[in-house]
C-alpha cells in the first residue's frame, strides 16, 4: 500500500488537460478527463515517450512521439493489444491532486 501525495492543484490540471509530475523519483502522468483526475507512469511502453505530453480526448491519451493511444483510467493501449501503462490511484482533495507512490 503506498503513499498518497500531493503533485498538483486542480487549477494546474483543466479538463482535458494533461501534464506531467514528478514524484519521489518516479515520472507520473496526471490526467483529467472531464472532470475524473487519473494517473498513469509517464512512459510510453513503445518506446518511452512522455505520455503527460500528449492530446488527451475522451479519456483517451495520445503518445506525442508515435501517436499509440491508452485509456488513461486503466492504462489499456488501443493501438497494440500488447502494451499496457501502469496507472496509479489519484484522489482529489479539496483542491488538491493527490497520487498514490
Ligand atoms: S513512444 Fe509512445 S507511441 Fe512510440
Amino acid at each position: 500500500m503506498g503513499e498518497y501525495v500531493k503533485v498538483a492543484t486542480l487549477s494546474d490540471l483543466p479538463p482535458g488537460t494533461a501534464r506531467t509530475v514528478e514524484v519521489r523519483g518516479a515520472s507520473i502522468a496526471l490526467y483529467n478527463a472531464d472532470g475524473v483526475v487519473c494517473a498513469t507512469a509517464n512512459t510510453c511502453p513503445h518506446r518511452g515517450g512522455p505520455l503527460g505530453e500528449g492530446e488527451l480526448a475522451a479519456g483517451v491519451i495520445t503518445c506525442p512521439w508515435h501517436g499509440f493511444q491508452y485509456e488513461v483510467r486503466t492504462g489499456k493501449c488501443l493501438t497494440n493489444a500488447a502494451l499496457s501503462v501502469g496507472c496509479h490511484r489519484a484522489r482529489v482533495d479539496g483542491q488538491d491532486i493527490l497520487v498514490e507512490v
